[in-house]
């Protein structure tokens, strides 16, 4: 089954609301809108700047997604601090990054609660906001050998008690945390063999056609050099963009070897 390649842009915690205006405009400038047929388009800004960022978009008549970085499992309440899954809706987005490495390393996240969030998402498709679940190894343990049993259990965890039909809708990124802000890329074969090993895990969760339906992407000190060789894998089917896509000429290079 052919699946849509997708292009996200983490920007992490950078960019203002002035700052991200700019390069979501500069982002749009670049981009050739035929593109957006054959390829899918998101950049995850800051909370602060989605809206900004999704109206840029929005009022250059431009198909490019807006996702956020993180979410909170409940609707609403005494949360101090915490956004919701009906908040970003209601901002347009229709990604949301989900247990990236930085949120479990510094924010202490779970694979339970990467779970949760994963529910919390898939919830309701009437206005879908697709999960972007980030899976990864430490250096420690792709020293140690075992990076494809690690990699499979936050598969597994974050995919507990999620039906075939709606588990379609979620997107897988492997993101090895050695490889993340160091310039150290994983080789197409390194990231090929994990790619393809999340799709056999999925296969055995689900079955063949929900595991050829949800796209797995590579994110790791991808750049528009490496972006190519990459994205050629046969499991791999786009990528989670750190550093790179805060340089709209990069970013959109990338998208460009999507194609
Ligand atoms: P990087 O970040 O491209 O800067 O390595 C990727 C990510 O953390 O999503």
């Amino acid at each position: 089954m052919a699946r849509k390649p997708l292009i996200a842009g983490n920007w992490k915690m950078n960019e203002t609301i002035a700052e991200g205006v700019v390069l979501a405009q500069e982002i749009s400038n670049e981009m050739e809108p035929d593109w957006l047929d054959k390829v899918d388009v998101a950049v995850c800004p800051p909370y602060t700047d989605l809206k900004p960022v999704y109206t840029v978009f929005e009022f250059d008549k431009l198909n490019i997604g807006v996702g956020a970085q993180n979410v909170f499992w409940e609707p609403s309440g005494a949360y101090t601090g915490e956004i919701s899954v009906p908040m970003i809706r209601e901002i347009g987005c229709s990604y949301c990054i989900v247990g990236h490495s930085e949120r479990r390393q510094y924010f202490g996240e779970t694979n339970d609660d990467v779970n949760k969030k994963v529910h919390a998402l898939l919830k309701d498709r009437v206005q879908p906001i697709d999960p972007i679940i980030c899976v990864g190894e430490s250096l420690a343990v792709r020293d140690e050998g075992t990076y494809i049993q690690f990699v499979d259990a936050q598969v597994k965890a974050a995919f507990a008690g999620v039906q075939a039909d709606v588990a379609k809708a979620a997107i897988v990124a492997y993101e090895p945390i050695w490889a993340i802000g160091t310039g150290r890329t994983a080789t197409p074969e390194q990231a090929q063999e994990v790619c393809g090993a999340i799709r056999e895990m999925l296969a055995v969760m689900y079955d063949q056609d929900t595991a050829a339906s949800i796209r797995v992407l590579y994110g790791g000190s991808m750049n528009e050099g490496n972006a190519s060789q990459l994205l050629s894998q046969p499991d791999i089917d786009g990528g989670l963009i750190g550093g790179a896509s805060l340089k709209a000429k990069s970013f959109v290079q990338i998208v460009k070897e999507a194609l």
